[in-house]
């Protein structure tokens, strides 16, 4: 039976030759999530709309077609949802139990679980990323961190032997836009197992799952005021940051919005962790088994259409392989699905926003103009929407562009060494430290590796794994502080 068919449109008659792109039929994820056309506030356990009642459109990257207005929360929204987080942190939420907290995160994690496929469908409408991703990597991971730091919410006093551990009180929180609800996971699921209450602002092209998260608090009957949603952009994430209750904050986003928020709060008495941008090298050592290597380093950036802040944007190969590498990525290169993000086949989905689409544009010229030597896949892009063609660039120097800036796309770099310690020199040559990859037969090499790269975290012999226990950050302009696991719990604690 035959059950797909090359696609070779311009040559039909072609005979097919191993790497064609099989043809699939299209293959739509029919669940239409519940949407409202309107989304308000979540402050104190109810939607609001904004006091100035202005709203703000969301749209599908994947079509750009609108999906809903949003409100645009302002100062007093901010300060409303701060009031209320503070009054349920002293009545509530503080006094209660530990194991009583533990229930609501428990409870929350289930019904993430119960509605999965329609906050699946949801992220994937409002931010572009493919459905098998949202489906089967952001919301099993998102549930998992609620279940992880649920089991935690009773066993504080055993966070650090022999010392006191109280929560803040109110934490302010400020997410991007490539994970939407993990992110919020991320965030909101250790500061409620510590005993702090949240504002968490989303970004403003992917507040749609955390708004629905309202609902999900909702149906957890979880207490007012312990979680508030207030959506909009950067003004209102500055007033959260800012605003005099928030006793800790926690941002990820961009390194200059980092930076901008580490001198707005200089001075405070403010606790703070910030997770920014990388520039992570992917290490392929000759003694790599390659085959797995090419599908690690294809998932280490297309994952997500590149919008990963750890995202394995460098690819440095030993000198010896570096030909057999780059011709065996660009056979899997031309074999990537790019389309609908709505489609169950489909490896790289929409760029987020025209914004981002026009960064990674201007970046991907720069690395033609400064002569690296481009590749990208012939696949056809859907009409209408925000695509980017998976890119991969040989022939890379350190001193361009595209080896030094974060792209935030799909598109890889390729650099050579000859020697681990010409690797090593490379990889660390960034003002970022956030992740790295390693592959390589030798154990030894892996844990000498691990020692000498500046980074929070290394991959051996895979990319882009993840685990609620595992704690995840960076070093230098990577920001600080973790998240997940024991270290990341204890930036949502003061620890006496
Ligand atoms: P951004 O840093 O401006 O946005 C992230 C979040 O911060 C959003 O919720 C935004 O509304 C908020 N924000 C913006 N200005 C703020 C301020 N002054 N105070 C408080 N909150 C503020 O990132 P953007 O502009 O969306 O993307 C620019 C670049 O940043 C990307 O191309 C990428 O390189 C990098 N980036 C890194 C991320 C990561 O996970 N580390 C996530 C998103 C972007
Ligand atoms: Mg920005």
């Amino acid at each position: 039976m035959i059950m797909a068919r090359a696609s070779n449109k311009t040559n039909p008659a072609r005979e097919l030759v191993f790497g064609d792109l099989w043809e699939y039929d299209a293959a739509p994820e029919t669940a239409a999530p519940k949407l409202k056309k309107r989304y308000d506030l979540f402050i104190n356990g109810q939607f609001v709309a904004p006091k100035k009642g202005k709203y703000f459109t969301t749209i599908n990257p994947g079509t750009e077609v609108k999906i809903a207005d949003i409100a645009l929360g302002g100062a007093a929204d901010v300060d409303a949802a701060c009031k209320a987080a503070q009054k349920a942190f002293t009545t509530v939420w503080g006094p209660m139990p530990g194991k009583e907290r533990g229930k609501y995160l428990y409870r929350i994690a289930r019904l993430l679980q119960d509605h999965a496929r329609e906050f699946a469908v949801a992220e994937t409408m409002d931010g572009g990323k493919p459905i098998k991703e949202s489906r089967d990597f952001d919301l099993p991971m998102a549930a998992a961190h609620f279940f992880y730091h649920a089991g935690w919410a009773d066993k504080l006093p055993y966070l650090a032997a022999g010392r006191q551990v109280a929560p803040y009180g109110v934490v302010g929180q400020v997410i991007p836009w490539n994970f939407p609800l993990l992110m919020l996971a991320w965030k909101i699921a250790p500061a409620l197992a510590a005993g702090n209450c949240v504002v968490l602002k989303p970004a403003e092209t992917t507040s749609l799952t955390a708004l629905k998260f309202g609902e999900i608090c909702q149906e957890a009957g979880l207490p007012p005021g312990v979680v508030n949603i207030v959506s909009g952009a950067g003004e209102t994430g500055a007033a959260v940051i800012n605003h005099p209750l928030t006793s800790k904050v926690a941002f990820t986003g961009s390194t200059e919005v980092g930076k901008l928020i580490m001198r707005s709060l200089a001075g405070t008495e403010k606790k703070m962790t910030l997770e920014l941008g990388g520039k992570a090298a992917n290490i392929v050592f000759e003694d790599a088994p390659l085959d797995q290597a090419v599908e690690g380093i294809i998932n280490g950036i297309f994952f997500n259409q590149g919008h990963v802040c750890c995202a394995g944007s460098r690819l440095l190969v030993q000198e010896s392989v570096a030909g057999e590498v780059l011709a065996r990525l660009k056979r899997r290169l031309a074999t990537l699905r790019v389309g609908d993000p709505l489609d169950k086949n489909t490896d790289i989905g929409a760029i987020n926003s025209k914004e981002q689409l026009g960064k990674i544009t201007e970046l991907v010229k720069a690395g033609v103009a400064e002569g690296a030597e481009m590749h990208q896949s012939a696949c056809q892009l859907p009409a209408k929407g925000f695509y980017f063609r998976p890119t991969l660039f040989a022939k890379v120097s350190m001193s361009h562009r595209i080896a030094r800036e974060e792209i935030f796309g799909p598109v890889l770099s390729m650099l050579t060494f000859r020697t681990l310690e010409e690797a090593v020199e490379k990889a660390n040559n960034t003002p970022y430290g956030l992740s790295a990859g390693v592959w390589t037969d030798k154990g030894s090499k892996i844990l000498k590796m691990s020692t000498l790269l500046k980074a929070g975290v290394v991959w051996a012999n895979t990319y882009n794994k993840f685990d609620p226990a595992s704690p995840f950050g960076g070093y230098k302009e990577s920001g600080f502080g973790r998240e997940g696991g024991k270290q990341g719990l204890m930036d949502y604690c003061k620890v006496g």
